[in-house]
């Protein structure tokens, strides 16, 4: 359930512990996650945070991509934190995962070369989304780059039978903008100027719609 400020990762702290397997067979996540990946221009040095990172997958993928980033995650939650540094080996790998929540960020304005987001905006209600949006755009480098994976409007019937458990499972409060098909309007009403979505996968549980938008350099 809720607490303060966010939402576990499959809404019930006991189900945590099982959250990397039911990612893995239910939503085709390394295809997704790489998509993902793949379409961020990174150079090694660059600086990349990855908002409600959970498990810590994305941020562990992202350096076997690219060694060199210098990569930071943040997530709300202290137990799935603890799954995602118990994933990288002692001398860090360049990963620094850190408890905080997405509305107050960490960092000074214009820290990122990139920011990555992967199953999380569903899980925080149209107005969190809009303050988390524009924590990301104050944080992210002028010319950076923000990349969005979530569930999106569904492609068909059977994908929208499928976000029908999304919603059972994460309430209808939160994922309502995202199965119907509002996240990139909320991106470009906190102030991003362009935005575009790169890609779409059926899962079982609905569709995964990925975007990308660069921040206007002044
Ligand atoms: C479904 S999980 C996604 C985890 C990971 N990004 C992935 O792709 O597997 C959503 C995560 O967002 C975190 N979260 C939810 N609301 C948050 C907030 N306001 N600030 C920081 N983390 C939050 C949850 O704790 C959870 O770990």
């Amino acid at each position: 359930m809720s607490h303060s400020g966010y939402v576990p990762a499959l809404r019930f702290d006991w189900l945590t512990p099982v959250y990397d397997p039911v990612v893995r067979l239910t939503t085709r996540e390394a295809t997704f996650k790489n998509a993902l990946i793949g379409q961020a221009e990174m150079q090694g040095g660059d600086s990349v945070l990855d908002i409600g990172c959970g498990s810590g997958t994305l941020a562990r993928l992202l350096h076997e991509a690219l060694p060199e980033l210098d990569i930071h995650g943040i997530d709300g939650d202290s137990s799935i934190l603890g799954i995602a540094k118990a994933k990288i080996s002692p001398n860090g790998e360049g990963i620094h995962f850190v408890q905080a929540l997405s509305f107050l960020l960490p960092y000074p304005n214009e820290s990122f070369d990139h920011i990555f987001s992967s199953l999380f905006f569903h899980h925080l209600t149209s107005e969190d989304k809009l303050t988390t949006l524009k924590e990301i755009l104050r944080v992210l480098k002028p010319g950076g780059e923000f990349h969005v994976a979530d569930w999106g409007d569904p492609d068909n019937f059977l994908m929208k039978l499928g976000s029908y458990m999304v919603m059972a499972l994460d309430g209808t409060e939160t994922t309502r903008d995202n199965f119907e098909g509002r996240l990139p309007e909320l991106v470009l009403s906190a102030g991003f100027e362009d935005l575009k979505e790169t890609a779409a996968l059926n899962t079982a549980f609905g569709t995964i719609r990925i975007f990308k938008s660069t921040k206007t350099r002044e």
